[in-house]
């Protein structure tokens, strides 16, 4: 099929401003949008700047709008989208360059969460048991990428920068939720607030733009619990 991609390029050393760019080539309806990027950048155009790795929907580096929406272009497939197929960069991160975003903002939430197991007192001999019901509690939350498609589709995040956003309410969510961490009360002092999970309008764009299928609206209302009346 004849294809027609059109990308928001941004390339800070040859000119000042971001400006549309068309390419046309043909392809598979079965190929996936990153197949066509990579074509782009090896066969027509080599300044192109992407972030991909895994691609297997693992790394979570390809995250960026296509006709629209986020999604991982490596789990995207041309049939899905059509032959005209419009691909942006992320919104509400500085871009450096084409469809590469600053995420350094992003993983500073994510760290601002804490998340990593915290445990009191001394190590127990054997592993910390869990009940298949217990580890039940947080499996979906397990699941998340940092692919960044759920905060950079909140409209939230787009007016408040400073909101600690989606994915690191995620990320805060599999920690709390866990019966072996010790860390919750530290994890919702600092979610208990206004640039916190407090900040979320239900707007579930989140939840639709998660490529992982992650309940994130719903995880973030179980946050807000927690946050009101303690881990259940
Ligand atoms: Fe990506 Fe989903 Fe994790 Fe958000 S919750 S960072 S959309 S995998
Ligand atoms: Fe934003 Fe998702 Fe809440 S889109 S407002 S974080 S439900
Ligand atoms: Fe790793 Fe797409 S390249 S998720």
């Amino acid at each position: 099929m004849d294809v027609t991609f059109t990308i928001r390029r941004y390339q800070p050393e040859v000119r000042d401003d971001p400006y549309y760019e068309d390419f046309e080539f043909e392809a598979e309806p079965t190929d996936r949008v990153l197949d066509c990027l990579n074509h782009i950048k090896w066969q027509i155009d080599g300044t192109l700047a992407m972030r991909r790795s895994c691609q297997t929907g693992i790394c979570g580096s390809d995250a960026m709008r296509i006709n629209g929406q986020n999604r991982l272009a490596c789990k995207t497939l041309l049939q899905d989208v059509g032959s005209e197929v419009t691909i942006e960069p992320l919104m509400g991160y500085a871009v450096i360059k084409d469809l590469v975003v600053d995420m350094d903002p992003f993983f500073d939430q994510f760290r601002r969460v804490k998340p990593f197991m915290m445990n009191e007192g001394s190590d127990p001999e054997r592993e910390r048991v869990q009940s298949q019901e217990e580890r039940e509690r947080f499996d979906d939350t397990t699941k998340c990428i940092l692919c960044a498609a759920c905060t950079t589709s909140c409209p939230v995040f787009w007016s408040d920068e400073d909101y600690v956003g989606p994915a690191a309410i995620v990320q805060a969510h599999r920690f709390i939720f866990d019966s072996r961490d010790d860390g919750t009360a530290e994890r919702l002092r600092i979610l208990d607030d206004a640039e916190g999970v407090w900040k979320c309008r239900t707007v579930f764009n989140c939840t639709k733009a998660c490529p992982r299928d992650i309940e994130v609206t719903k995880a973030i209302a179980e946050v807000k619990q927690a946050a009101m009346w303690g881990r259940v």
